[in-house]
């Protein structure tokens, strides 16, 4: 099991620069409010009750899609057992199409959290789906700090998020950029709510690619957090990797 892929996505990030954004003092020291996410025709983004329009995100003009799902008290309940059972859980693997056996033996598992994984697996399908791939790089993790605290883009096409348990991600509509950002201008995702970040690595998106970051809240927090990238970008972290090794 890889251990390090947080230390080696921070390669390939763009972080921007605090005073752009919101300063390191205000992080730290006021609450921040953010936006729930609403159904809404944002320019720059589509959010929607609807799996299917996830699609949104091939419009030039998108640079992040949203499903906005609610998790079922079912899948509250097994997110909750998972973390309990997996408290430090950093799962990274690539995995092919219905490859749900390879990730249960991976993990502490029992049959109260098949339904996550029967979740994951449904959201493995739809990336592959949609962008007509046979096997994605999947990473799920508990984590109880911000992993990537600043505002950033990724060198990435395009990635996959939701949070089972805990605050989601956090992100700027992108007609706010250049601007003077607002904490109020900070949208996040709720739980359950997945989503499509369009990253610098799509074909014609240099520039634009979604500006995001880790929750930020003053309170501790468990947080069970997945994401799914292209293999090639899995493949691209572990060649910069170890040619730094060499
Ligand atoms: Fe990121």
């Amino acid at each position: 099991m890889q251990k390090n892929h947080e230390k080696i996505t921070s390669n390939n990030h763009h972080i921007l620069n605090d005073s752009f954004f919101i300063t390191k003092k205000t992080d730290k020291s006021i609450k921040i409010k953010t936006k729930t996410t609403k159904v809404n025709d944002f320019k720059n983004h589509h959010i929607s009750n609807y799996s299917t329009y996830l699609s949104e995100i091939f419009k030039k003009e998108n640079n992040i899609a949203i499903w906005k799902r609610k998790l079922n008290t079912d899948l509250i309940k097994a997110s909750n057992h998972f973390i309990l059972k997996n408290p430090n859980l950093e799962f990274s693997k690539v995995i092919k199409k219905n490859s749900l056996k390879k990730m249960c033996s991976e993990i502490e598992f029992d049959y109260k959290i098949l339904i996550i994984i029967e979740d994951i697996n449904k959201l493995v399908n739809e990336f592959c789906d949609l962008f007509n791939i046979k096997s994605v790089w999947l990473r799920l993790d508990a984590i109880n700090k911000p992993m990537c605290p600043k505002f950033h883009t990724d060198d990435v096409r395009c990635r996959m998020v939701t949070t089972y348990r805990g605050p989601g991600t956090q992100w700027i509509p992108q007609n706010l950029i250049d601007k003077n950002i607002k904490e109020s201008d900070i949208m996040e995702l709720d739980i359950g709510h997945v989503a499509l970040l369009k990253g610098e690595g799509w074909q014609g998106n240099e520039g634009n690619g979604l500006v995001h970051r880790s929750p930020h809240k003053n309170t501790e927090y468990k947080r069970l957090y997945m994401t799914i990238d292209f293999v090639e970008f899995y493949h691209k972290l572990n060649h910069n990797r170890l040619n730094k090794n060499i």
